[in-house]
């Protein structure tokens, strides 16, 4: 698809939760590119200004930002006030990450809870609310940024690995649903990626962790808006259909390893 067939279909708004680094930059980078206008949401007001204040000199687009806590019950209705009037075509959910990695137990219910407002509750009413009037244009689409976690209970990650499996099956009946609309839904599941954010969890992306670029996260995903349900993103495609075939018992001792690697 040209990118004005892409903006025609999409644009001329998007909103991008989790729009001030790393696939989120890049997806701003990208969709600003084609002339798109732009919610950028965050929560750390510096970074997400400078990403945006970056994008207008680009490109000369309109960039909005609104520094926010996705786990906040009114998250929702506070996006969509900043986006009122705009036509909106496009979401892309891409915030969701895990900030650290520790046993169900060991963790307060609270940062439980909240993992359950970013990755489940915020992402659904959004795309409640946005479908009504995508689908009366009959066109618009919704990207939700998952993880291979969210193929088999992760130990160390269990609430970020069950709520981006409630985003993996949301999005297929997204898919199948809404696509009756006019609307495209893609869940992107994500390999390892050098973000800021896993850089901030003690990664070290040199030698033998690389972890996938940005950059070509974020082309790959916009490329693949109509091949939805699922994208196992990154060349990510094997591993994903292992992980899934397998018994699920070794599915979650596979998970183990993965989480033990990132922690050393
Ligand atoms: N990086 C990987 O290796 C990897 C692997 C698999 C899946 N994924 C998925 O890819 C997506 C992006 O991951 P990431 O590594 O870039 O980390 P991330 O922590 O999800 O950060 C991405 C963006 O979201 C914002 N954000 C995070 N939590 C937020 C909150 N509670 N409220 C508002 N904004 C929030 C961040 O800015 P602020 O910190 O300023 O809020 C940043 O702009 C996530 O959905 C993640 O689950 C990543």
């Amino acid at each position: 698809m040209s990118d004005t067939e892409f903006f025609k279909i999409y644009g001329p708004w998007a909103i991008i939760a989790g729009g001030s680094e790393g696939v989120g930059s890049a997806f701003a980078d990208r969709l600003a590119k084609q002339g798109f206008k732009l919610l950028l949401i965050a929560r750390k007001p510096g970074p997400l200004e400078e990403t945006a204040v970056e994008i207008r000199r680009k490109y000369a687009t309109e960039v909005r930002t609104l520094a926010l806590d996705l786990t906040a019950p009114d998250a929702a209705v506070r996006i969509l006030a900043a986006v009122a009037g705009c036509e909106t075509g496009l979401l892309i959910y891409n915030a969701g990450a895990d900030s650290s990695f520790k046993y169900f137990l060991d963790r307060p219910l609270d940062e439980s809870e909240r993992m359950v407002m970013l990755n489940v509750m915020t992402p659904m009413r959004l795309v409640r609310h946005l479908a009504v009037a995508m689908g009366e244009r009959r066109r618009g689409g919704f990207i939700l940024c998952s993880s291979l976690a969210g193929l088999a209970g992760t130990p160390g990650n269990g609430i970020y690995s069950a709520a981006k499996a409630f985003i993996d099956t949301f999005a297929e009946m997204a898919w199948f649903e809404l696509g009756q609309r006019g609307i495209d839904v893609l869940c992107a599941l994500f390999p390892l990626v050098r973000t800021p954010a896993m850089e901030r969890l003690g990664l070290k992306f040199d030698g033998e962790i690389k972890g996938a670029d940005p950059g070509d996260i974020a082309d790959e995903v916009l490329a693949s808006i109509k091949k939805g349900p699922v994208l196992h993103a990154g060349g990510s495609t094997e591993r994903g259909m292992r992980l899934r075939g397998m018994p699920r018992d070794k599915a979650v001792r596979t998970m183990v390893g993965v989480t033990d690697s990132v922690q050393e």
